[in-house]
């Protein structure tokens, strides 16, 4: 094939996805226990359930999901998620609601929509690389905001909100955050809504993994606060498959009209099909519990993620005690180097992690940080991949 880098847009000539792909194909090697992955655990994609959904829907709705559709989304699907928002006390309708093809093209869209070459996007440091990928898209200057262990650094926010009153879009992941597992706390929600109140940006939050919770209770979307200024990204990714690519925004009736319009140029409307399906499956099947069933899963995971951590790391390692989602965030002392880690614990000790600095904008952050998912992996096999990970670590910072 010819080389076609002379022809390539600025934009995607290097935007990290070539580093975390190498990272990955060395996780995937025979014998690694991997830590590394962020997928749901596919024990709960409940395929049978699915098979007689898809036979269902087919035989109720064939021809209208087999058609071309609204760009806006299967109508009943779009009314079951604005009572969804409507159970947490939230007055959501349907027509503020898009189906998506994931979550993460509400955020391509939403950049699409609003951001210019230039345009400054305040976010958290560390952020989910997906996001920082499909934002970079769009050419904005990032204006990183750090996070503390109870959510983003309210203090720091507000000061950076006043230095940076142009600010379009403030995206935020506050629920059990990809990468660090925090949650922000009741307090950091209030000082967050305090903090962005008399700014102009609106507010995306990014929230796929709010029904995974283990502790506590379910976090109320910042829309119950801060109402229209929230575009909400939702997602059935990790409750029901990420396979099918079914997500939402939901947004203000005029925004929500924007989306519709934006998903129209991209490629006209989610999967009516997938969509009508996810819809069925919910119909005929308690969806409350099959959730509780990943989150008592997904708790023990990550209780035997953390006795590991508590049992094998040295004391000046610090590490995240997520309440939900699939993430626990380390922190090594300084001077030492996640990625130097990670060459020689998947080379030595065939274990993978996933080095921080992808996750930050600013090509410094994240040196001494990692993240590590307990969603696929047996707990067993948690306690395995730590001891191991510890064991290159110890040598890493004896040398460090
Ligand atoms: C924070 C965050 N946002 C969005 C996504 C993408 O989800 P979806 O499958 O709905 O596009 C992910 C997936 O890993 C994620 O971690």
């Amino acid at each position: 094939m010819k080389n076609v880098d002379h022809l390539l847009a600025g934009r995607s000539a290097s935007n990290g996805a070539d580093f975390v792909r190498a990272i990955f194909a060395e996780a995937r090697k025979p014998g690694v226990i991997s830590l590394s992955g962020g997928l749901p655990n596919p024990r709960f994609f409940p395929v049978e359930a699915l098979i007689a959904s898809t036979a269902k829907v087919m035989r109720s709705h064939g021809t209208e999901i087999l058609q071309y559709g609204t760009s806006d989304g299967f109508l009943p699907l779009r009314e079951w998620i604005a009572g969804r928002y409507k159970q947490q006390g939230i007055d959501v309708s349907p027509d503020m609601v898009v189906l998506m093809s994931g979550s993460l093209q509400g955020l391509d869209i939403t950049g699409r929509i609003f951001l210019e070459p230039g345009d400054e996007v305040v976010i958290e440091a560390p952020m989910f690389l997906g996001a920082i990928q499909t934002l970079a898209n769009y050419q904005p200057r990032f204006v990183p905001v750090p996070m503390g262990d109870e959510g983003i650094d309210t203090d720091a926010l507000a000061r950076t909100l006043q230095s940076h009153p142009n600010a379009k879009l403030i995206e935020v992941n506050p629920s059990a955050q990809n990468p660090s597992g925090v949650t922000y706390s009741a307090g950091v929600r209030a000082q967050f809504a305090a903090a962005v109140k008399n700014h102009q940006a609106l507010i995306v939050e990014d929230d796929p993994y709010a029904e995974l919770r283990f502790d506590g209770t379910r976090p109320i979307s910042l829309r119950r606060e801060l109402g229209d200024r929230v575009i909400g990204l939702g997602s059935f990714s990790k409750i029901i498959s990420p396979g099918m690519r079914v997500g939402w925004v939901v947004a203000a009736r005029e925004v929500a009209a924007r989306f519709t319009l934006g998903k129209q140029m991209v490629d006209s409307h989610a999967s009516n099909f997938a969509s009508a399906t996810i819809w069925q499956f919910i119909q005929d099947n308690d969806i409350d519990a099959h959730i509780a069933g990943i989150n008592a899963i997904y708790t023990i995971q990550r209780d035997a993620m953390l006795a590991a951590c508590k049992k094998y790391f040295p004391p000046d390692v610090r590490y995240t005690h997520p309440q939900g989602g699939m993430f626990v965030w380390v922190t090594m002392p300084e001077g030492a180097d996640a990625l130097t880690l990670f060459r020689d614990a998947v080379a030595t000790e065939k274990v993978a992690v996933v080095p921080g600095a992808p996750f930050y904008t600013d090509g410094v952050g994240g040196k001494t940080q990692f993240r590590m998912s307990f969603s696929t992996v047996e707990p067993a096999m948690i306690d395995e991949g730590v001891q191991r990970l510890a064991r290159a670590m110890l040598r890493h910072l004896d040398g460090a």
